[in-house]
């Protein structure tokens, strides 16, 4: 696979798959009403979506056009479209913010993983929500499980990267992304039938502006990086696989959108199924393993929901996971000619040791903590809340005012002559995104 011909995608819905399989992930369904709950509800909900608007998918046309302009991996793009400068510097960032992510992203999925098998033996079934809580925290909290399940995980991301992105992903993404659609919109229905939901609903629909702060939207920009694959050469490196014909303003508001909405939906399962079932919010990064077993337990046929949901889970955790390896794989393969299998073995490797902290941080290593938080949360925060944004904040001020925002439109317009908001869409790169996000790191730290 490491030949000399860079690898394009095969079609263009291969390519909107593969990189919604990138944006979709733990990050809507685990992450998002995580989130939601310490933040304040329909506040954050709201600035989510502004942000979504004004920052995110802008973001995404420009990660996408400087991939597909350099057709480099992070690191070489900068070289390649800025000579000279230190702006390769950002892309080593990028590397080290990836790899970071992966290790503690792979400790939940594996969580998702222990659940499916979890699930196909019945072991939630007969519990009620205190049982099912405890069960959370000695899964979550046990001394070997977690790193055990972590390690299977990582497995499966190392070989599908190390077969290449174009094959299986693109096919494995087609039956997924549907599947778990088809799971959660069941869910919400079953939900929104139980009794008291309608708080839920409402809590999480009514923007209380009073828990709306400076930090509230420091959390809600590192959820919109997050959630869509940004700031970190994901989305970039996805769009150096692509060829000039691609039309990317489209698929770049069919990718934000598609997250969105599988982020709300799973807010609206998760939020009313706390009050419903009394959940006490302090179960934290545990909410979704709590509380959509204790909604399976409402069907018929729980067993089968929950293994089906688990399991599907799993497999949206593992087409973003392909993504923040491939970040740095493609880095090892063009610029340092390693092969991908030694480039994803060894960093996978090597993710998996950088992992055992945060697998072990809910159970042994739960009383060490950063800024008040457990080394999960902590890794997490500086990755997601930090870094995410401030390669996000340097990409744009590189694709504005270094490397040219009439290079960028002329790239664009290959694929998609008829694109009509490119000044606008200029200015937000150029001003609105540098601004917000300053203002944000700013006030959101003093
Ligand atoms: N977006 C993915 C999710 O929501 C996570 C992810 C994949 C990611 N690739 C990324 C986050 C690159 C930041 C950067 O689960």
């Amino acid at each position: 696979m490491a030949g000399n011909k860079r690898e394009h995608w095969n079609s263009s819905l291969g390519f909107i798959l593969a990189t919604v399989g990138s944006a979709v992930g733990l990050g809507n369904i685990w992450r998002f009403p995580t989130v939601v709950v310490r933040s304040g509800g329909g506040a954050f909900v709201l600035l989510f979506l502004i942000i979504v608007i004004f920052i995110g998918v802008p973001l995404i046309m420009a990660e996408l056009t400087l991939g597909r302009k350099s057709q480099k991996n992070i690191v070489s793009t900068f070289s390649t479209l800025a000579p000279g400068s230190k702006w390769w510097l950002v892309g080593f960032l990028a590397i080290l913010t990836v790899f970071l992510i992966l290790s503690f992203y792979s400790v939940i999925a594996g969580w998702a993983l222990i659940y499916f098998l979890g699930s196909l033996f019945g072991a939630f079934a007969p519990l009620d929500t205190a049982g099912l809580t405890q069960v959370y925290g000695q899964i979550a909290g046990h001394p070997f499980l977690p790193v055990l399940g972590q390690g299977m995980f990582l497995t499966a991301t190392v070989f599908i990267v190390i077969s290449g992105v174009t094959r299986g992903i693109e096919r494995w993404s087609k039956v997924l992304m549907p599947g778990i659609l088809i799971i959660m919109i069941v869910l919400l229905g079953r939900t929104l039938l139980l009794e008291g939901a309608i708080e839920g609903v409402l809590w999480f629909l009514r923007p209380n502006l009073e828990l709306m702060n400076l930090s509230t939207a420091l959390d809600a920009v590192g959820q919109v990086f997050f959630s869509f694959s940004l700031g970190m050469g994901a989305l970039l490196t996805y769009g150096s696989y692509l060829s000039p014909g691609e039309n990317i303003p489209r698929n770049a508001l069919l990718i934000g959108l598609s997250d969105v909405a599988i982020a709300i939906l799973a807010g609206l399962i998760v939020v009313p199924a706390l009050f419903v079932f009394n959940v006490e919010p302090e179960v934290g990064a545990g909410i979704v393993f709590v509380t959509l077993p204790a909604i399976f337990n409402t069907l018929p046929g729980s067993i089968i929901w929950s293994s089906l949901f688990f399991l599907m889970l799993s497999f949206a955790a593992l087409t973003s996971s392909v993504s923040l390896l491939e970040v740095s794989v493609a880095y090892l393969v063009d610029e340092k000619k390693w092969n991908r299998t030694a480039a994803a073995g060894g960093l996978g490797i090597l993710t998996f040791l950088v992992g055992i902290p945060s697998a072990l941080s809910q159970g042994v290593l739960a009383n060490r903590l950063f800024l008040g938080r457990n080394i999960l949360d902590f890794i997490d925060f500086i990755t997601s809340s930090i870094f995410l944004p401030l390669g996000g904040l340097l990409t744009v001020i590189f694709l504005a005012w270094i490397w040219g925002t009439n290079k960028a439109l002329t790239e664009i317009y290959r694929g998609s002559p008829q694109f009509r908001w490119g000044r606008p869409w200029v200015f937000t790169l150029r001003f609105i995104i540098p601004l917000a996000i300053l203002y944000i790191f700013i006030t959101g730290f003093f």
